[in-house]
């Protein structure tokens, strides 16, 4: 294994004092999620691309991130997005060229920011190559890379429903007279990972990115790539399965043998943390899980008490990574779901001030809302449109766009609160978020320290991390009113708009972290 150490093509990267050798960079680094569509467009399209991505990468470094996952922006006909995937290892027209993929790997390399792209193992494409053959006959060399199953055109095969229909997770194939399996929607039809072919060609996927100096794969629908065989019908769903271990233990080795660090991250979404810190296996199958439960939680004391709590007994004992996420381009932005700015700023000291790998979604740094989307306007299948709205970057109407009126409507804090507006403003969330990630990446406590509760009052969550002589103590007020929580302390962050000093007093749905000064008459520490 390779060490953050040897890596040195950036600098913010590279001159980290804090970062200890034998650890892993993406222990200690800020992940930031680009949903590429809605981050910046330079052609004129209405829709972002890689180009847009590359000219804000000074904008992440100055931001304090410390590496990117963009999601998928491989050819595509776009019927979930990018996520239907019709070539795995070329750039769709909307977002650029192949080159360009490769420039901005190398660019925000030099901007010290590594870069993760999307791998999309379960399904492909109805449009990619391999199905257009699997479903050409019965007897095409591609057939038995999907799964296909049944005769009746009546009688689907078992059970499972899609997630994204509502309707059999299953499409009858008249022309050969089969169902094909699709997980999602119809268009991506569900790949055979039992096909030793199928791994192979997936497996090239990985190293054609990690040639081009990818730092590792977010892996889409990660806990469901094995399939149950025999397709056993007795939940809607498909049951994780043994060889979906396997498929995860493949696709490790594989980054284990490439030079330097390489980071698999799993999507796992299974509403269980004990569930989750199965795909880490024996340190043997994904690297880093996303675990969802804290993404669905209220802001409210007793709910973030138990799913960290769930976190320490699931994952500190196996040796495993935890990893943090309050908004992604699949549910609401966490702005729009506690429905206040202030919880939302308390909760990026949360998110920051917790013992794992968090990630940021490209927006949440703006203190961003999911927009509105009308009716006539929605373009996703399920729903999803609003926490996908276009980032705004400077005054309207364009908002730093090359068009007024890109792919989705603009979020409502665009008018006011766009980056440039919050470049100017000291008390905004661009602030807070760069604060908290300076002193964040200062800190061996908050990167990689040790947790432990502390006592609080009802409706405050309160924790120590420490580090050696570094101790950090994050307190988070989730009650609407003021509470007390006394200590000789320095303030290193507030969420509440400028606030300077600690006074042992935090305001109605507020966060800090703070130092512990040193008891009277010992020396301070440096
Ligand atoms: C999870 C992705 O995050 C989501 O956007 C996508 O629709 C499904 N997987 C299917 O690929």
């Amino acid at each position: 294994m390779t060490t953050a150490s040897e890596w040195t093509p950036g600098e913010a990267a590279a001159k980290d004092p804090h970062d200890r050798p034998e650890r892993p960079w993406w222990q200690g680094a800020v992940f930031y999620q680009i949903y590429p569509r809605s981050f910046l467009d330079t052609d004129g399209d209405g829709v972002g691309d890689l180009e847009g991505i590359r000219r804000r990468l000074p904008y992440l470094a100055r931001l304090g991130v410390e590496a990117l996952w963009i999601s998928p922006f491989y050819r595509s006909p776009m019927a979930d997005y990018g996520y239907d995937v019709a070539d795995h290892c070329d750039v769709d027209p909307l977002f650029g060229v192949l080159d360009d993929a490769r420039e901005l790997v190398r660019d925000a390399h030099e901007h010290g920011l590594r870069v993760v792209v999307d791998y999309v193992p379960n399904h492909t494409s109805d449009q990619h190559e391999w199905f257009i053959d699997a479903r050409s006959s019965r007897t095409s060399a591609h057939r038995d890379w999907y799964v296909w199953a049944g005769d009746d055109p009546a009688a689907p095969p078992n059970g499972w429903m899609s997630f994204f229909s509502g309707g059999p997770a299953w499409t009858w194939d008249a022309a050969t007279g089969q169902w094909y399996l699709h997980l999602f929607l119809p268009e991506q039809p569900d790949l055979d990972w039992r096909n030793r072919d199928v791994v192979d060609a997936m497996h090239d996927v990985l190293r054609f990115w990690l040639d081009m100096g990818v730092d590792g794969f977010r892996i889409d629908v990660a806990f469901l790539v094995g399939k149950d065989v025999p397709l056993r019908a007795d939940a809607p769903r498909p049951a994780p399965s043994p060889y979906t271990h396997e498929v995860l233990r493949g696709v490790r080795r594989l980054l284990d043998d490439y030079p330097r660090d390489r980071v698999s991250i799993g999507e796992i979404y299974i509403m269980s943390t004990r569930a989750v810190a199965e795909f880490y296996g024996r340190n043997d199958e994904l690297h880093l899980n996303f675990n969802f439960p804290p993404l669905y939680a209220a802001f409210e004391e007793p709910a973030w008490r138990a799913c960290i709590d769930n976190v320490v007994d699931a994952l500190d004992p196996i040796g495993a990574w935890p990893t943090w996420v309050l908004s992604n381009h699949d549910n609401p932005r966490h702005r729009t779901r506690y429905g206040s700015a202030d919880k939302a700023r308390a909760a990026a000291l949360l998110l920051l001030g917790l013992r794992g790998t968090p990630f940021l979604y490209a927006g949440e740094e703006l203190g961003l809302s999911d927009a509105v989307v009308p009716p006539e306007r929605r373009a996703d299948p399920v729903g999803r449109d609003g926490c996908r709205a276009p980032i705004p970057w400077e005054a309207g109407p364009g908002h730093g766009w090359p068009v007024d009126d890109p792919w989705l409507p603009w979020p409502p804090e665009a008018p006011a609160a766009h980056a440039a507006a919050q470049e100017a403003d000291p008390a905004s969330s661009l602030h807070l978020y760069r604060a908290a990630l300076a002193a964040r990446r200062r800190s061996p406590a908050l990167r990689h320290g040790d947790f432990r509760w502390l006592e609080a009052p009802p409706g405050v969550l309160a924790f120590a991390r420490g580090s050696g002589a570094d101790q950090v103590d994050v307190v988070v007020n989730m009650t609407g009113g003021e509470v007390r929580f006394p200590g000789a302390y320095e303030l290193l962050v507030a969420s509440a708009p400028g606030q300077a000093e600690w006074r042992g007093v935090l305001g109605a749905w507020s966060a800090a972290w703070l130092a512990p000064r040193p008891a009277r008459g010992r020396r301070r520490r440096p």
